[in-house]
């Protein structure tokens, strides 16, 4: 019989955990595949595990977390609806920038879970996914709250909720967008169509 979704993201976190691609296997406690529903209607994507994701193995479980969860549940969304993953898979040393290296060796394994799970929209969380899941290059404060359609995907860029906790005149912002992910999670079809 055909695995399930379900079944496909537990074989892909298993083979996350044990990855080796690039050096930050080294120092990482534990790998931070994501977690959610495997049916979500929409897959949030940050940068990279921070130093309570590498203790717990859980993505967005510190101060940002934090904030991106309550946000999420204030649009109107049950926490295990979603999907929460991240561009990379493994922190890296003092939460420093991802490198361009370890993006493209970890790339695959994030591709693979969007492929498995095909939501109906896909929300950026800060430079890092926008620039994978968008275009490399591009501004964030130009395009925040403006979906575009990418290989067949609806992507929603938006700010990363660490940006909004370091400052404040985002929150607005990063709210509206949360609340316009829902409304659009709600009018595209299976198909990726838009039905406005
Ligand atoms: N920041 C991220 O980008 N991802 C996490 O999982 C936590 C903090």
């Amino acid at each position: 019989m055909a695995e399930g979704k379900r079944e496909l993201l537990e074989r892909l976190a298993g083979r996350i955990r044990e990855c080796t691609a690039c050096p930050l296997c080294e120092g990482r406690t534990q790998a931070v595949p994501g977690e959610g529903s495997p049916d979500a209607r929409v897959v949030f994507v940050g940068e990279a595990p921070g130093r309570d994701e590498d203790a717990q193995g859980r993505p967005f479980v510190g101060r940002s977390g934090q904030l991106l969860r309550q946000t999420i549940r204030e649009a109107g969304w049950r926490e295990d609806e979603v999907f929460i993953a991240n561009v990379l898979k493994c922190r890296p040393p003092d939460n420093r920038d991802p490198a361009d290296e370890e993006i493209q060796a970890c790339r695959a394994w994030l591709i693979a879970q969007l492929v498995t799970i095909r939501p109906r929209l896909i929300v950026t969380l800060g430079r890092y996914s926008m620039a994978l899941l968008i275009k490399p290059g591009l501004r964030i404060t130009q395009i925040r709250g403006q979906h575009v359609v990418r290989d067949g995907f609806v992507v929603l860029p938006t700010y990363h909720p660490s940006a909004v906790l370091r400052d404040q005149d985002k929150l607005a912002d990063f709210r509206r967008d949360i609340t316009k992910a829902r409304r659009l999670s709600e009018v595209i079809d299976d198909n990726g169509r838009l039905n406005v």
